[in-house]
């Protein structure tokens, strides 16, 4: 039960929109054609970047972790302690060179890619947790 229903006909390339569910909150993002390229760039540097570990859905497990590439959801929360990360959909590559879309989180200072999986050398120990989630038409995802 308590599945939500998320509208992104509004969604520009880019964009991040939250939805909550089961109390936490669910990101859905919009990647850009750059971003989906620079996904194979970060291979070498994440730690599990094909999602072998369990807890993902089967359509997570691919490069992108997601059903459709340009859409990817993610439960917000970071797999250290629970701080949210932040989007930076710009200025990532602050944190890693080379990367210009991310997200960081500010607590211990763990990185993610753009499909959320998790860079080696920070303390989170695994990707963000993909939801389970299908898409009802284009525009209208359920979650949960
Ligand atoms: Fe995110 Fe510790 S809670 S790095």
């Amino acid at each position: 039960g308590a599945a939500v229903t998320a509208d992104i006909s509004k969604l520009e390339p880019g964009q991040l929109i939250r939805v909550e569910w089961r109390g936490k909150p669910v990101w859905i993002v919009k990647r850009t054609a750059e971003t989906l390229q620079q996904l194979e760039l970060v291979e070498q540097n994440l730690r599990d970047p094909a999602s072998d570990v369990p807890q993902q859905p089967a359509y997570a497990q691919n490069r992108h972790r997601s059903i459709k590439p340009e859409i990817f959801i993610a439960v917000g929360i970071c797999t250290h302690l629970g701080c949210s990360p932040t989007y930076l959909p710009n200025d990532f590559s602050a944190q890693v060179e080379g990367i210009r879309a991310g997200f960081f989180c500010p607590c211990h200072g763990s990185k993610f890619d753009m499909a959320g999986r998790v860079f080696q050398a920070v303390p989170a120990p695994t990707n963000l947790v993909v939801p389970p989630h299908m898409f009802i038409d284009d525009n209208t995802i359920i979650i949960g």
